[in-house]
């Protein structure tokens, strides 16, 4: 069979022409969303009258053996159909006879492809939103097993001030939770239809847009046609939902590799989610946790791309508009890829307590917290400042740390001190001082736990 297109052309394509046109090498992933949409465009020409009720039958059967084809391999897709959704109709047309060529009536495959996207993002922000649940109640159980394993906190990568390294693991809860809230967001864009904006302008066909939408269960109609096939806005924001998924999950793999380190050794990756060295006998590295950082980098990439492409597009459809897809795929993949070996990875993380208390036990960690006492007795916040920084010199000089000073060293730097600063620098008083909310305090914690899986549950 030759071209659906060929009636005004008097000379074949050329070939390299035709290889470089063709999307269907990828956009053969769209073949479930094509025929879905396609399903729902013939229901309305029937219901409409612009089709007989035999006609719509003989297609519908048509598209269903189609898919059960293409589900079996059967069906050879070829370049020289150039689409998923060219190679679809001809299939029908081969398989059912000329009725097919009546699919196609008041459609366009701009706004046939729109649709499809439409639909393919629409299922897989659903995905993504319980991919996330999955890694958040990994983090929350974490959390929850080590409510009093103390930790440095840092600034500047420097230790800071000791925290819970539960509080460390709901930090990350509360990033994907954001991610959540914003793939719920765009999914409003993204329930949206496209078919019936034709080519462009709309169609001569008197069509019913809005029965479309109920059977597709898409919640409006695109307004205006133009908008309707030259929109990838909802692409762009999946891209960049993506990207900041992807940059949480690096921020975390990053730490997991410093953590998992001989340094620190805060951590033990398992051995299953780790591989070894072609030389280094003792090696084992977290290679996964740096694959996900690495591959962050491909998805902003994407992102970019999209937007590129979009740059200055006049409307309405453009053939550059083609180019959403490999990377909208590619991010898919990518994502889901992090996303299903992070929550095991975590969930199977060995967490060395000892050698997180042994950190704090050898830092100035508790250093503002003795500032904190000073004030507390009356003296301003900068003069404690001072005294406390004399005091941690003091320490450094003399190889102390701050609980190893007598109560005679202390009263060099101030005569506010007394002896119950011993208890004020113990590190679980200096987190439990921090008892507000969103703090490091174990109730605050302990609460910020609660109030997580309450709305993880209803996620
Ligand atoms: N393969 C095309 C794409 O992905 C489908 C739309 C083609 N429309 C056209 N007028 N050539 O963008």
């Amino acid at each position: 069979m030759s071209k659906l297109w060929g009636g005004r052309f008097t000379k074949k394509t050329d070939q390299l022409v035709e290889e470089y046109t063709a999307s269907i090498l990828f956009d053969k992933e769209l073949a479930e969303e094509d025929i879905q949409g396609s399903l729902a465009h013939v229901k309305m020409l029937g219901k409409c009258g612009i089709l007989p009720a035999a006609d719509v039958e003989k297609i519908q059967d048509g598209l269903h053996k189609v898919m059960q084809m293409i589900r079996r391999g059967e069906v050879e897709f070829s370049v020289s159909d150039e689409d998923i959704h060219m190679n679809i109709e001809k299939t029908l047309i081969e398989e059912i006879g000329p009725v097919g060529g009546k699919l196609h009536t008041g459609r366009s495959r701009n706004d046939q492809v729109a649709t499809d996207m439409h639909l393919y993002l629409r299922k897989r922000v659903v995905e993504f939103v319980g991919m996330l649940v999955k890694v958040q109640e990994t983090l929350i159980g974490q959390a929850k097993a080590n409510l009093d394993t103390i930790v440095p906190g840092y600034t500047h990568l420097q230790r800071a001030q000791p925290i819970l390294f539960a509080h460390h693991m709901m930090a990350y809860v509360s990033m994907f939770e954001r991610d959540i809230e914003r793939l719920r967001d765009s999914y409003k864009r993204i329930n949206a239809l496209p078919l019936g904006a034709g080519a462009l302008a709309g169609t001569t066909f008197p069509i019913d847009r809005h029965f479309v939408a109920e059977q597709l269960g898409f919640e409006r109609v695109y307004e205006n046609s133009l908008d309707a096939v030259s929109d990838r806005d909802f692409i762009v924001e999946f891209l960049s939902n993506a990207s900041l998924i992807m940059a949480h999950l690096s921020r975390l793999c990053e730490e997991l590799v410093l953590w998992s380190s001989t340094e620190f050794q805060f951590v033990e990756l398992d051995d299953a989610f780790c591989t070894g060295s072609s030389i280094m006998p003792q090696k084992k590295n977290p290679d996964v946790a740096e694959l996900v950082r690495g591959k962050t980098g491909r998805v902003y990439g994407n992102l970019v791309g999209m937007l590129t492409v979009l740059k200055a597009l006049p409307l309405a459809y453009n053939k550059d508009m083609q180019e959403d897809k490999e990377g909208m795929f590619d991010t898919v993949r990518t994502l889901q890829g992090a996303l299903q070996l992070f929550a095991p990875m975590i969930a199977t993380m060995k967490v060395n307590r000892d050698r997180m208390r042994q950190a704090v036990n050898q830092d100035f960690s508790n250093a503002t917290d003795i500032a904190d006492y000073l004030v507390g007795k009356g003296l301003p916040f900068r003069q404690a400042h001072e005294v406390i920084g004399k005091t941690v010199l003091y320490c450094i000089q003399n190889k102390k740390y701050l609980l190893d000073l007598t109560l005679q060293e202390f009263l060099q730097f101030s005569e506010l001190f007394d002896d119950n600063i011993y208890d004020v620098l113990q590190p679980e008083n200096v987190v439990n001082a921090r008892n507000v909310y969103g703090g490091t305090a174990t109730p605050q914690v302990s609460a910020a736990i609660g109030r997580a899986e309450e709305t993880v549950r209803s996620n």
